[in-house]
């Protein structure tokens, strides 16, 4: 993930990067899984670890926790030593919990305002439609990291006045969080997973793939040279 959060230029089969922005591919990772790591599994560092701060015995919610980002989320929030909450539809739920997720709440049939209450840490790569319900669910004190878009910084003060923080994130390119996440995956505490390989030239599929928000994992391109 060079340069994030600027264009890395990365759908190709040579790109230029800062030797900083970059750590070395674990020996025992596919391509494939290696590709799929970065941006997803730092972004999840950045939120829980970096922003959130997040110890061992606090409570977690993950939003979208069979997503990319929330399925990586999880197992970093486990190997924190936190109770780990996530949302995913039924179908998901045992790949969820397969993660090493504590409880996991359909959100098609169940408000997760209610099903979960005083979680020290929010990760919110929903957003949109829920507003400031993710606030609803923190105890006194407790942090909302929302990293769906940046429209949901207007939280923050809604936040304050309730005492608990909200903030957006974006991903930064991050050599520290890049080795921490290789080492975890090297000793297979850390397990990407793969939905679907497609080839750059199915490029337009893998975003429409995407837009439905119903892949379980990542969806890698594979350039062949
Ligand atoms: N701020 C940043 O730097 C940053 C970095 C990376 C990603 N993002 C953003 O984070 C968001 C998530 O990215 P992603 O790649 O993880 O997404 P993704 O893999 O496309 O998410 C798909 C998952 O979302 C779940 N889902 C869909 N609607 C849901 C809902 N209402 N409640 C709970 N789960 C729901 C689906 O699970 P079910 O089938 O179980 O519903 C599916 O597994 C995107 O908006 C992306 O742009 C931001």
């Amino acid at each position: 993930m060079p340069r994030q959060s600027a264009p890395a230029g990365t759908y190709a089969e040579y790109v230029v990067s800062p030797a900083r922005h970059l750590a070395a591919k674990p020996p025992g990772l596919s391509h494939v899984e290696a590709a799929a790591l970065p941006l997803a599994a730092v972004t999840a560092w950045q939120a829980l670890v970096d922003t959130a701060d997040l110890r061992p015995g606090q409570s977690v919610l993950i939003h979208a926790a069979a997503g990319g980002v929330g399925h990586l989320a999880v197992q970093v929030a486990k190997e924190r030593g936190a109770h780990v909450i996530g949302t995913a539809r039924i179908a998901n739920h045992d790949f969820v919990r397969g993660l090493g997720a504590d409880e996991v709440i359909d959100y098609t049939h169940t408000d997760f305002t209610t099903a979960a209450r005083d979680v020290d840490v929010v990760i919110d790569t929903i957003g949109g439609d829920y507003g400031p319900r993710p606030l609803k669910t923190l105890r006194p004190g407790g942090i909302l990291v929302s990293l769906a878009s940046p429209a949901e910084a207007h939280l923050a003060d809604r936040a304050r006045a309730l005492g608990l923080r909200s903030t957006f994130m974006i991903t930064e390119a991050d050599q520290a969080g890049l080795k921490e996440i290789a080492s975890l995956a090297a000793s297979d505490r850390l397990r990407v997973r793969v939905d679907t390989v497609l080839p750059l030239e199915q490029a337009a599929k893998a975003h429409e793939m995407g837009e439905t928000r119903r892949t379980a994992g990542k969806i890698v391109l594979s350039v062949s040279g």
